[in-house]
This record gives structure tokens, C-alpha cells and sequence, in this order.
């Protein structure tokens, strides 16, 4: 015996019409029927009949009159028909990370069911290998709790008074550190802008990488014009080696020159500077900005190594960009004079021979520290010893 049909659903919409939000009631009504189920309305508004043809002709849903009343039946809303889902895909949890990210997705939230014909867009960098990190989500929570303000996290106010010429070293060094700063907040932005948000996690972490160093920029420019001074020398070798790294030719490439090891260098020389500065301001500003370069290094390290487990032809490429970029800067001076002697200078702490010595001593000892913490590096993305060895070397006198 056949089961009596299921009487539709009542729903009354009043005197709401359809240019009112009715159709926030009408869907919640279609959700509410039971398989097969017609939704009987009615309602007062004058133009009640004629808007709701439209707006079910352009669902795809049957709309009739039963006994009088206005009744919906069918049960897709064809509007989303041909929708995709901007993840995985079926095989994947709801949401998962896709290995290429569609240009349809344009900027839709991953995971959203985003409608047919909606517009593409063009991200460059489109495919996970390319700009992917495991440890992107970690680094840029550590990132977020570990934001500092300048005005607060640094003691402008702290007395001292310096030298002429110490004071001149610190701001040499200073104005030094303010055009990496500026090379290290815009190298990774011009990547940014290329990659496809469907990766939220990296475009979150670079994001914040580039809010540190315009903290970086500031405090270094506020310590320079701390005692008011100008800021000092920018010489044409130190601008030529930054100028390789925004010719690189991507991401991957501009990961290990700049991130592992120009932004590694760095971290050695703010330890430097912290341990060396003659000044409470200068010491505080370095340990602040060391902090945050660590993990900057910490990413470029784990994109590499991300990307060398699924493309080990990778590992050729990357050593043979940082032979181009020696050959490159092969004619300039590399460090130049002018911040050699100023870290000289602040690590002695006196003009005597046995502290300039002891200074000198210490900024060799600087460089070898540095060497030695790119070659560990470039050993743990999986270059061989000597190999890695050689790489450390012949990354420029510049250090970053
Ligand atoms: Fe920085
Ligand atoms: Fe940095």
C-alpha cells in the first residue's frame, strides 16, 4: 500500500515580501522539508507572486499554485550547481591544503564553495611546492604573541652619552642596518603579492615577517637621530649586494639568499652588536630585532626544506644562485670599509692597540661565526659538507 504524501509545509510569510529579506524565510523553509516535501506560502505582500517566479525560476526550483496557494516544490538550489570547493577535494578532510590552488578560487576562504563563473585571478605562485611550509602556521602564532612596541619594549629615555666617534660608529652601523631592513621587508613582499591565498598560512607568516622589519626600520632609525644625528655612509657594494636579492628569481631562490643566509648572518651580527654596543638603547633594539630574525630564518629553513623533499633537483639550482650572485658581486668590495671599522670600533671599546686588536679579533671571530652557521644550515637542508662548506664562503662579504 503506498504511503499517503507527506501534506507540504505551511509557511507565511505576512506582509514581508521578497525586497523585505522574505528569502532568508523562504530557505529556511526549504531546509526545514522533508525529502520531497513542497512548501505551501503565502503572505500579503502585493507583489508576493510575481517576485517569488523570479527568484525560484533563477533556483531552478518548481513553483505552482496547489489548492489556491502558492507551492514550491524540486530541492536544489541550481545557482550553486557547478560550484567548487576551494580545498583538496573529496579524497582530502573538508579544507585540506590543495597541491595547486585554482585560479577560480580567487580569494574565497579555503574550504568555501565558491560559485560557478565567479572571476579568476592570477597568482603567480600557485603550486605548493613553490611556497609551502609545515612550520608557517607555528612561526606565525609565535610571531603574533611575540610582537613588541617600540615605544614601550626599548628605553629611549635611558641616560648616556658617548664619544663623537663611538657615537658616529653606532650610527654608521645603524644606517647600515636600516637599508637591510628596508631590502628584508621588501623582497618578501613582492612575493607575497604573488602568492595565491588558498595558502593562508605562508601569506600569514609573510605578512607578519614584513610588520617585523618595519619595527626593525624604525628602531633603527630612531636610534640613529637618538643623539641628532644624520644618518651616515650607504656605500655602492653594500647596495649592490642587496640588489641581488631582489633580482632573484623566486621564492625559493630569494629563501635561502636572503632568509638563510643573509637573515641568519644577521642573527649573528645583532647577537654581535647586543653583546658589543656601548649603549642600554642600541643593546635593547638588537636583542628585539635578533629575536624576530630567528624566525625568519626558521621559515626560510622550512619552506626549503619542504620543498627539497618533493623536488631534490632543487638542491643544483640553489647552489648554483649563490655562485651567480659571488660572480655578480665579484667586482665590488664586499663589506665596505666604513661598518667594518665601526664594528671594530664598538667591540674594542677604547683607541688603544690592545682594545682595537681585541676589536678587531672580535669582528673576525664575527665572520667565522657566521660562515660556520651557514654552513650548518645548508648541511641540514641536505647539501653535502663540502659542498655546503664552499656555499658559506662565497655567500657575500656583505652578510646579507
Ligand atoms: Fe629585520
Ligand atoms: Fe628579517
Amino acid at each position: 500500500m503506498a504511503e499517503p504524501p507527506t501534506p507540504p509545509l505551511a509557511l507565511d510569510l505576512g506582509p514581508l515580501g521578497l525586497d523585505g529579506g522574505a528569502q532568508l524565510l523562504l530557505n529556511h523553509g526549504l531546509r526545514r522539508r522533508a525529502p520531497g516535501q513542497a512548501l505551501r506560502v503565502q503572505g500579503s505582500h502585493t507583489d508576493l507572486a510575481l517576485h517569488l517566479a523570479a527568484w525560484c525560476r533563477k533556483r531552478g526550483l518548481a513553483l505552482g499554485t496547489v489548492d489556491g496557494a502558492l507551492t514550491i516544490t524540486g530541492g536544489t538550489d541550481a545557482r550553486w550547481q557547478g560550484a567548487a570547493r576551494a580545498d583538496a577535494g573529496q579524497a582530502s578532510p573538508p579544507g585540506a591544503v590543495a597541491d595547486r590552488a585554482d585560479a577560480r578560487w580567487g580569494v574565497a576562504a579555503r574550504g568555501a564553495l565558491v560559485e560557478a563563473g565567479a572571476p579568476e585571478f592570477h597568482f603567480p605562485l600557485s603550486d605548493k611546492p613553490a611556497l609551502w611550509s609545515d612550520d608557517a602556521a607555528r612561526l606565525y602564532a609565535a610571531a603574533v604573541a611575540a610582537q613588541w612596541d617600540p615605544d614601550v619594549a626599548v628605553d629611549w629615555q635611558a641616560e648616556f652619552e658617548l664619544p663623537d666617534e663611538v657615537e658616529d660608529a653606532v650610527v654608521q652601523v645603524m644606517t647600515y642596518l636600516v637599508e637591510n631592513e628596508n631590502a628584508a621587508l621588501l623582497v618578501p613582499a613582492r612575493f607575497l603579492g604573488q602568492m595565491h591565498p588558498h595558502y593562508r598560512e605562508v601569506l600569514q607568516c609573510l605578512a607578519i615577517t614584513i610588520a617585523d622589519e618595519a619595527r626593525h626600520v624604525e628602531v633603527f632609525t630612531r636610534r640613529i637621530a637618538l643623539k641628532g644625528r644624520r644618518p651616515a655612509l650607504s656605500t655602492a657594494g653594500a647596495q649592490a649586494s642587496l640588489k641581488t636579492l631582489f633580482d632573484a628569481p623566486d621564492f625559493s631562490v630569494s629563501s635561502l639568499l636572503l632568509a638563510v643566509l643573509g637573515e641568519g648572518s644577521f642573527v649573528n651580527l645583532l647577537n654581535f652588536l647586543q653583546a658589543w654596543a656601548p649603549d642600554p638603547v642600541t643593546r635593547q633594539i638588537c636583542r628585539l630585532a635578533g629575536r624576530d630574525e630567528a624566525r625568519h630564518v626558521a621559515f626560510g629553513m622550512s619552506h626549503l626544506a619542504w620543498q627539497l623533499a618533493v623536488e631534490p633537483d632543487l638542491r643544483s639550482r640553489l647552489g648554483a644562485a649563490v655562485d651567480a650572485r659571488h660572480d655578480a658581486l665579484a667586482d665590488t668590495d664586499g663589506l665596505n670599509e666604513e661598518v667594518f671599522d665601526a664594528l671594530v670600533l664598538l667591540a674594542a671599546g677604547a683607541f688603544t692597540p690592545e682594545a682595537i686588536a681585541a676589536g678587531h679579533a672580535r669582528v673576525q671571530q664575527l665572520m667565522a661565526e657566521m660562515a660556520e652557521g651557514r654552513r650548518s644550515r645548508l648541511v641540514k637542508l641536505g647539501f653535502g659538507p663540502e659542498v655546503a662548506a664552499a656555499l658559506a664562503q662565497r655567500h657575500t662579504r656583505n652578510f646579507m
